[in-house]
């Protein structure tokens, strides 16, 4: 028997098989058909900056409202207990889904701004969650801020939220930093304990007709898998600290690449959004079966060890023998697609 233990900001797993931030992680139901299916840990839809900063602002204002009005505001505050916030609401799934699945239940909060919203990590650990995953998910369109100075401020940030819980916080992150082996690196130096690479950014559409700039989301397809893929393969040597993907990952061949390439754990969302949470034991099997047919035992065995330090030509994860590729593409190319038969 195959053994598929791994380890994940210090937390002992059954699996790599990871249940990423999505719709049905934020369902009690469905966490449990999850788990069901084999999952190892879930991570909970995002607690977002924004939402905590409008009801902080708001409970602000109610409570400004009503000094005014009674002169003693001491008096107000019971009112507030039927006030239902959204960060209530989070908190409560958070106390839920631990009472609903054993597997460790880790939460998510996003910010990328220093502020107030970081003290709410403490509640989320005092709600029983297992870990806090960080989800910087920020586009940098400001021209007048430096990479330099938004990658100073997010590791500023990290070390704020690290120093204000117990818990094991994991950083997930874009693909799009100016050098993120450097930046990743920072993150552990700041006390991260793990890193997810990466978030997926939901890119604008324009309706051609009404000329609206429409956000769309779009399910993944297994071939993204091969970006997280590189970057676990350039990463894992530099860093002790537990290393996710997530992006593409939809089947046992996808997962058994990212472990082979340095992933501790690997995270699904879009694969069980399009075939059903049931699809985790799917992906499970496949793993099992790609490690019998290579006599790999363990996990263990097969992390890192085609990670960019441990293969004859480290080039093929960066450049990824960019010109032999290109060449090699166009000539395939030529001979498939004679003269006649292409468009244009
Ligand atoms: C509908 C939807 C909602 C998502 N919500 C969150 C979220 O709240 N927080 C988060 O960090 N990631 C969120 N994600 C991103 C996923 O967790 C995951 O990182 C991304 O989809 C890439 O993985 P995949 O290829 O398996 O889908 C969401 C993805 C989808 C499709």
């Amino acid at each position: 028997m195959t053994d598929l233990h791994t380890n994940y900001l210090g937390l002992p797993l059954r699996s790599p098989l990871v249940a990423s931030a999505g719709p049905y992680t934020g369902d009690l139901d469905r966490l449990a058909e999850l788990q069901e299916a084999g999952a190892a840990a879930v991570v909970l839809p995002s607690l977002f900056e924004e939402q905590i900063e409008h009801e902080t602002n708001e409970i602000d204002r109610l409570f400004h409202q009503h000094q005014e009005s009674f002169g003693e505001a001491m008096s107000f505050l019971p009112e507030l207990d039927d006030y239902n916030t959204g960060v209530d609401t989070y908190l409560a799934l958070v106390e839920a889904a631990k009472q609903r699945v054993d597997i460790p239940v880790i939460a998510s909060l996003n910010g990328t701004n220093i502020g107030g919203w970081i003290k709410y990590a403490r509640l989320l650990e005092d709600a029983g969650a297992d870990a806090i995953e960080l989800n910087l998910y920020e586009i940098a369109a400001d021209p007048a801020m430096s990479s330099a100075a938004l990658e100073g401020e997010q590791h500023e940030l990290v070390a704020l939220v690290v120093e204000e819980t117990r818990l094991p916080v994991a950083v997930k992150l874009s693909p799009f930093y100016t050098t993120l082996a450097s930046f990743v690196v920072g993150l552990q130096e700041a006390g991260a304990r793990g890193v997810v690479m990466f978030n997926r950014f939901y890119l604008p559409d324009l309706d051609l007709e009404t000329l609206d700039v429409m956000p769309r989301i779009a399910l993944s397809t297994p071939e993204e898998v091969r970006l997280p893929l590189r970057w676990a393969g350039i990463i894992r040597p530099h860093v002790t600290m537990s290393i996710a993907c997530s992006t593409g990952v939809h089947s046992g061949d996808d997962v058994a690449k990212l472990i082979l390439a340095g992933a501790d754990v690997t995270m699904t969302t879009s694969a069980l959004l399009r075939n059903g949470p049931g699809h985790l034991a799917t992906i499970e099997e496949g793993l099992r079966d790609w490690m019998s047919e290579h006599e790999y035992e363990s996990v263990a065995q097969m992390r890192g060890a085609v990670a960019i330090d441990a293969v004859a030509d480290p080039e093929a994860y960066e450049r990824a023998n960019y010109i032999g590729n290109l060449a090699a593409y166009t000539s395939r190319f030529l001979d498939t697609h004679p003269i006649g038969l292409r468009k244009g």
